[in-house]
């Protein structure tokens, strides 16, 4: 049985994963919107991610006797200035997320919950691919990238360390 304090801190990490889908699918759409369609591909292959990421934490909180609760999303942005800046801001939304989960870790282990400690290992090992990926994107826009949105557009897909929408379903 999940002590309260722990299906707290999991419930606040699925409205954080779900806005994260949302975050994702907004950019996705303004990408889309500006004919950057590899990007937008790259971001609607994070939502679903995401959007799974919030299924683990739902399906983890229901079995240990919890109850996950869904709440409402606030508005992701709708524009960027750049498809440079938006990627800045995908890596500092990662870098939130990290410390969430690290959050939720630090809490597992005062409250000695090896279970949801053991859980969360998941996620340890996915934030570190996510912040890994979003900087090599930026990188990849730095040296050039953003003078070459064509080709940045064409190649970004081959960016991504996993197939979109397998990694979640581990
Ligand atoms: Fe599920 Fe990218 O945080």
């Amino acid at each position: 049985m999940l002590k309260k304090k722990v299906e707290d801190i999991c419930n606040r990490q699925i409205e954080r994963e779900g806005y994260s889908s949302n975050l994702y699918l907004a950019m996705a759409s303004w990408a889309e919107t500006k004919g950057l369609s590899g990007v937008a591909q790259w971001l609607y292959a994070q939502a679903e991610e995401e959007k799974l990421h919030m299924l683990k934490f739902i399906k983890y909180i229901n079995e240990r006797g919890g109850k996950a609760v869904i709440s409402s999303f606030k508005k992701p942005p709708e524009t960027y200035k750049s498809v440079e800046d938006m990627f800045k801001e995908v890596l500092k939304h990662e870098q939130f997320v990290t410390s969430s989960i690290n959050e939720i870790v630090d809490l597992a282990l005062a409250e000695k919950d090896f279970n949801t400690h053991n859980f969360l290992q998941w996620f340890v090992t996915e934030q570190d691919e996510e912040e890994a990926s979003a900087q090599a994107i930026i990188d990849k826009l730095s040296i050039g990238g953003k003078n070459n949105l064509y080709q940045f557009d064409r190649d970004i897909m081959s960016l991504r360390a996993k197939p979109g929408v397998t990694a979640a379903t581990e």
